[in-house]
């Protein structure tokens, strides 16, 4: 019916790479096959108690029910620049500079479609969490990307993204408006030193672009590595927003809630555009979020050390199993290159098989850009027994590889 109408946003969106991988999980799942999940960043651990108590204690209040502020409550508010001036010793102000987000992905998106006017440019570092790039195409903005390069410490190389930055801005028309980065980077786990954002906050008041910094996973750290935020730079808050989300840091992933901070421009707008959009996160929520930020950090300590457990886990036993992998220090994430003897296959067909053959679900790079082909993001969210059994899993799979490779040799030898 109604053929004629089309709706040319949506054609925007390219086919979602994850929805193959996962349709293929669900018909195993649903064979009652044991699928070893690795795929999604969604956290397995518990809401700490004492925020899950303060949710409890806030929803029996009926004064707590009605519509609640699309920006967050001021408490909420408070809370989010204590934090920045706890960790980074930044100074906000909560009415001007911090919106509370329904998720980070929530704030993002809707930053995106309250600035980006139609045939704007940004610049999105290839690969990404999909959305970064998404939020762009969606508000009719053009997208252009460069190679994120990082050496086998998963630390940038700073001098070639500031090489590609520039190079990018000047080949673009028109001219670039906003720059997106994301450190730590998903899926890529990529750090970056405080420097960095110095020169690129110098660089943005030059080019004269907007920066907008994502900060998931800045306290998911390892080794002794500490996240910085954009706002140590000197004047960061002329030209920056940043992101941070609740979901990682405590577990909490399902109660979607996230803020975003900084620039009172751009701030601004995203306050302006919830304010037609939503009614704000359900009280209790909120109320909860603010004894997150403000209460005790010991959780925070303990997932960062459970992730790092993890990570040395798959390490060893994915390399016993004969796929090596370097070493993040941070994020929930192993960015895997592809074994070897399966990298001809790209990342696609190898999530297919591990799948298949292996029952183990991760997501194939190629969904993160088309410079993650030759990798498979492992999300750190099952526990050490099933890592354990994911190994011995794969390393039968990666043996029958091998066997088919050389039968496959064998037959083209008889063949000639
Ligand atoms: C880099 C990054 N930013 C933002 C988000 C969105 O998080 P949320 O919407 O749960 O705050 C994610 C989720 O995985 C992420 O990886």
């Amino acid at each position: 019916m109604f053929d004629e109408i089309e709706f040319e946003r949506m054609k925007r969106l390219p086919k979602y790479v994850f929805a193959e991988v996962n349709a293929i999980k669900m018909k195993a799942r649903r064979a009652g096959e044991d699928i070893i999940d690795f795929s999604m960043g969604n956290p397995d651990s518990p809401t700490p108690k004492h925020i899950v108590d303060k949710l409890k204690e806030a929803a029996s209040k009926p004064k707590n029910y009605g519509y609640s502020t699309s920006h967050g409550i001021y408490k909420l508010r408070l809370a989010i620049c204590s934090w920045y001036k706890r960790k980074y010793n930044v100074d906000l102000n909560p009415d001007t500079e911090a919106v509370a987000t329904m998720g980070s992905k929530e704030g993002y998106v809707h930053l995106i479609q309250a600035i980006t006017n139609q045939g704007d440019t940004a610049i999105v570092p290839d690969p990404t969490y999909p959305i970064h790039s998404y939020a762009f195409m969606l508000s009719g903005a053009c997208v252009h990307t460069f190679e994120l390069v990082y050496d086998n410490e998963f630390r940038l190389d700073e001098d070639v993204f500031f090489q590609s930055l520039i190079k990018t801005i000047r080949e673009t028309i028109p001219k670039v408006k906003y720059v997106l980065v994301n450190f730590p980077h998903n899926p890529t786990t990529t750090t970056v030193t405080k420097e960095f954002y110095t020169k690129l906050v110098s660089l943005a008041k030059k080019e004269r672009f907007y920066i907008i910094s994502d900060i998931a996973y800045a306290d998911i750290t390892f080794d002794g590595y500490v996240t910085p935020s954009i706002f140590e730079a000197k004047g960061a808050k002329d030209v920056a927003v940043e992101s941070f989300t609740l979901s990682k840091s405590y577990s909490m992933a399902g109660w979607r809630v996230g803020f975003i901070v900084g620039n009172e421009k751009l701030v601004g707008a995203l306050k302006s555009i919830k304010s037609w959009l939503d009614y704000g996160m359900f009280t209790p929520i909120q109320v909860a979020a603010t004894i997150a930020l403000d209460g005790p950090q010991k959780c925070v300590a303990d997932v960062t050390k459970k992730y790092e457990k993890r990570r040395d886990v798959m390490l060893e036993a994915f390399g016993q199993a004969g796929w090596k992998m370097d070493k993040p220090n941070a994020s929930m994430f192993i960015w895997a290159k592809l074994p070897d003897i399966a990298l001809h296959l790209g990342s696609l067909e190898f999530s297919k098989q591990l799948l298949i053959k292996a029952k183990i679900a991760v997501s194939p790079g190629i969904g993160f850009g088309r410079y993650g082909d030759n990798y498979v993001r492992i999300a750190l969210i099952e526990n050490e027994k099933r890592i354990r059994q994911a190994a011995k899993n794969i390393k039968k799979y990666l043996n029958d590889l091998q066997e088919e490779g050389k039968g496959k040799e064998i037959k083209k030898r008889k063949q000639d």
